[in-house]
């Protein structure tokens, strides 16, 4: 029997311009890492300490917890846990902080119980932890969270897995502002026009295609976003010239990444990617913000036992 286990799990890029709600990605980097202990009390799920961030340490209150709670409580409530987390992924910073939070929690409960479940199908746990931080049920960070890899999730049904660009060097800049997700979908219209609508679906089609064909660049081309960057870029400090800069130094797409203010960029070769990440470091010194910039490639793996 299994008295603890330390799992790790990836951030996560949303929307990729063409899925609003719908398409995510792992990241090879950043990731974290979270301890879960078993304790008597059965049902019980307490949080030990979270380093590395401000949490709600209260267990309702927590994505982690609430996660964990509710796979727990589907197996039974065998015994209690106790959870320790380690955030390297700051919260707010649009690349999946809770959802990787969500995602370890319930992949160690999968774990420390062995109970066996598939990772899509502990997804539904996990989104009951990260809907209580996102205040909406949609699963675009949490899927690949879980999963790993490149996940479309349809509106209705299991999210599903598409061979993901192996080619792509991503640049992941994170401006360390912070923009509640409340607010980055305060800014979009309630109704878009028949015609962007269909312009967009095009371009999701065109990226899930490409991705089907191993076509990186292709892939990377469909990636316009117009429907939601367009409201959204006033929020992101800085993103026109971050744009500017890093198609000037390579870059194939790119975009907000989630609900921002990180944004992501791709290129199709490692020296492009330093290119462009030395580029943004340059812009984030010279405007005199703090910043953190990932280079990372769509991870394979999603959440998984150390
Ligand atoms: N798809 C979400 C959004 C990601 O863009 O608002 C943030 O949770």
């Amino acid at each position: 029997m299994k008295t603890s286990v330390e799992m790790w799990a990836p951030a996560t890029v949303a929307n990729l311009n063409v899925g609003f709600d719908s398409l995510g990605c792992a990241l090879s980097a950043p990731g974290e890492r979270m301890v879960l202990r078993r304790i008597d009390n059965r049902g019980e799920v307490r949080i030990a300490d979270v380093h590395g961030a401000e949490l709600d340490l209260h267990p309702e209150r927590n994505v982690a917890s609430i996660a964990a709670k509710s796979l727990l409580n589907a197996l039974g409530n065998p015994c209690g846990l106790e959870l320790e987390l380690f955030k390297t992924i700051l919260p707010g910073s649009g690349i999946g902080s809770s959802a990787a939070s969500a995602a370890a929690a319930a992949a160690g409960v999968n774990a420390i119980l062995e109970a066996g479940l598939r990772p899509d199908e502990l997804i539904p746990f996990a989104l009951d932890g990260e809907s209580f931080a996102s205040g909406a049920r949609h699963a675009d960070n949490v899927a690949p969270a879980l999963m790993g890899g490149m996940v479309v999730c349809p509106p209705e049904g299991a999210p599903i897995s598409i061979p993901a660009p192996s080619g792509w060097h991503m640049v992941v800049l994170h401006p360390q502002v912070t923009i509640r997700t409340a607010d980055s979908r305060a800014v979009l219209p309630s109704d878009v026009k028949l015609t962007a609508a269909s312009k967009q679906a095009a371009w999701f089609a065109a990226f899930v295609a490409a991705c089907y064909e191993r076509d990186d660049a292709a892939a990377a081309l469909a990636l316009e976003d117009l429907l939601v960057g367009p409201h959204r870029g006033a929020l992101i400090p800085h993103f026109m010239e971050t744009r500017e800069l890093a198609f000037r130094h390579g870059a194939r797409a790119g975009g907000i990444s989630g609900s921002g203010p990180s944004t992501f960029w791709v290129a199709l070769s490692k020296d492009s990617a330093n290119e462009i990440a030395g580029s943004l470091k340059d812009l984030m010194v010279d405007k005199g913000l703090d910043h953190s910039i990932h280079l990372s490639a769509v991870s394979a793996r999603g959440a998984y036992e150390i």
